[in-house]
């Protein structure tokens, strides 16, 4: 059995996409310090790229080539959220118990998201199409050497990108069936509840460190600049589905809020 340290440095720094996946039993080893990387290990087709690639319209995700596109977009963000979570299992120090259980939901939400990657490689090449065959960004993992408490890391990996996810699985779930494509749709759907599990976890340690502070404040405090609130809502944002995750009435209610003050400001502009 190898240690946690060998494990998340195999998945962050190995340069394959098996090394990505790699799925072995380890314990929690005393926590040794580790300096994030500039860039995760990649090699070839996963490589990240400066060229960037449009999201198709929604009216054409019908055509397999827009479809593949799509699918890439997401298998991008499940493959960064995986090296940010291999990261943060080296990074942040474990020498409690609650600091190892924080670490062991880190640890599941991660084998989720080695689920959800598979998940999309595999449509993709039904598809006839590979993964790296479109341009891989680097922005989610651009955030990680802001977060330097584990705090920081829920507000902006939990309560930001995955909340983001919620609304953008379920809105393209529904495109997809409706244009009678019930593999994809049904894809989505897995993701979108293990989607609200990883939020819920978040929440859950973020309620337990605010202190005196609102869910909703303690939040704001963790977000490094310059990502905002809106950065946490996707298309079609779901209250219900958001409450269901988060479970902080304030907290959804100011984010729905927010979402108001950034339209008027975009008007403005
Ligand atoms: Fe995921
Ligand atoms: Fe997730």
């Amino acid at each position: 059995m190898t240690s946690y340290y060998d494990f998340a440095r195999q998945i962050l720094l190995g340069e394959s996409l098996e090394d990505k996946l790699i799925d072995a039993p380890f314990e929690w080893s005393s926590w040794s310090e580790f300096a994030l990387p500039s860039t995760p290990g990649r090699i070839g087709k996963i490589s990240f790229s400066q060229n960037k690639i449009k999201f198709p319209r929604k009216e054409n995700l019908n055509h397999d080539d827009k479809k593949a596109v799509a699918l890439h977009s997401f298998a991008n963000h499940e493959l960064l959220a995986i090296e940010m979570m291999a990261a943060a299992l080296l990074v942040y120090p474990h020498h409690d118990e609650d600091s190892i259980r924080f670490k062991r939901g880190i640890l599941t939400a991660l084998k989720d998201e080695q689920k959800h990657l598979l998940l999309y490689i595999d449509r993709l090449n039904e598809l006839g199409y590979e993964f790296g065959d479109f341009p891989l960004n680097d922005f989610f993992w651009k955030q990680m050497p802001k977060l330097k408490t584990p705090a920081q890391y829920v507000a902006i990996m939990s309560l930001t990108f995955e909340a983001a996810n919620l609304d953008f699985a379920q809105y393209y779930s529904q495109i997809f069936r409706g244009f009678g494509d019930e593999k994809t749709a049904t894809i989505l759907e897995t993701v979108l509840e293990d989607e609200i599990s990883h939020v819920q976890f978040g929440a859950h340690w973020l309620k337990k460190w605010r202190e005196d502070k609102s869910l909703w404040q303690y939040y704001l405090d963790c977000l490094p600049f310059p990502l905002t609130p809106a950065r946490g809502k996707g298309l079609g944002f779901d209250t219900s589905l958001h409450m269901k995750a988060v479970g902080d009435q304030e907290f959804i209610h100011k984010l729905s809020e927010y979402e108001d003050n950034f339209l008027v400001t975009k008007r403005k502009s």
